[in-house]
């Protein structure tokens, strides 16, 4: 499988964009919208070459290796980094199965565990071992898809545990991230965004329910336009897909 979509050369494009999670309903939107941008996309996920499973995490490093080789060949530079990732029910990876919790009986191990996985850990890891390839001069946006839910400030109706903690702690960990990435460059940009409710795999179990949802190109476009105007002064802060701020 080809990941690296055509032109193969990075300065006939507005660069590198690297979408992480881009097999996912969101993410594969965000490949096609950034294409469409111009930039020369690499998706990223368990199913592509080489694969990235936040449950190996040599894989992690390895990818990162991948796209660092491909700056070298093509001049760069990582003009985006978007972390499309996420989980809110399914097989964790015990191979158990998890749902969100509508009380304190349901909490497990692990879910809680496979939450903070996937919704945490393993966006961590992406920091480490690709915020580094971000150019050291001007504009440039890592953006990882987290969620209003996991807002406490916003936080009235409860339930959602695992979700809710943990991508609160993704909300840490983007804003710490961001004032060390501002000390390598000034004009860079590390943010957390919510990308509405979206019609994908992980909200299809609730639109049963009556959710309201939006196409996911709908929900990409948005998003696209949050990060190509974010104003300077606004890392490590958290955006909805309008661009309005989410309290912590
Ligand atoms: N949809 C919504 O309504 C909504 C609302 C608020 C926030 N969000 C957030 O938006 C983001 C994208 O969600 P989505 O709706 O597009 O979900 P999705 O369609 O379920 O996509 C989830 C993505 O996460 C990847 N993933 C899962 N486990 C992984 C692992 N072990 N290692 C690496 N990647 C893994 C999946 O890869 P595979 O293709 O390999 O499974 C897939 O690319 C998530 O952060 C989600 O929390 C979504």
């Amino acid at each position: 499988m080809t990941t690296v979509s055509s032109p193969d050369r990075a300065h006939d494009t507005q660069g590198l964009a690297v979408v992480i999670g881009g097999t996912g309903g969101i993410g594969a939107a965000l490949v096609a919208g950034l294409q469409a941008q111009g930039f020369e996309v690499l998706s990223l996920g368990r199913s592509t070459h080489p694969a990235l499973d936040y449950a190996e995490e040599t894989t992690v490093a390895a990818c990162a290796g991948h796209v660092a080789d491909h700056l070298a060949r093509t001049g760069g530079p990582l003009q985006r980094l978007i972390v499309a990732t996420g989980f809110l029910h399914g097989a964790t990876a015990s191979g158990q199965r998890a749902e969100p919790e509508r009380s304190w009986q349901h909490l497990s191990a692990d879910a809680l565990q496979h939450n903070f996985l996937i919704n945490a850990i393993g966006p961590a890891l992406v920091m480490r071992h690709f915020l580094p390839l971000l150019p050291r001069q001007g504009r440039c946006v890592a953006a990882f898809l987290s969620a209003r839910v996991g807002s406490i400030g916003d936080n009235a109706l409860g339930g959602w545990y695992a979700y809710r903690a943990s991508k609160a702690a993704l909300n840490q960990l983007v804003h710490t991230s961001a004032i060390e990435l501002a000390r390598r460059n000034k004009e860079a940009l590390c943010v957390a965004l919510h990308p509405g409710t979206v019609d994908t795999g992980l909200s299809q179990p609730f639109a049963k329910t009556g959710l309201q949802v939006r196409p996911a190109e709908e929900a990409a476009s948005d998003l696209l336009a949050v990060i190509d105007a974010l104003p300077a002064g606004s890392s490590g802060q958290f955006f909805d897909h309008k661009g309005l701020p989410v309290p912590w």
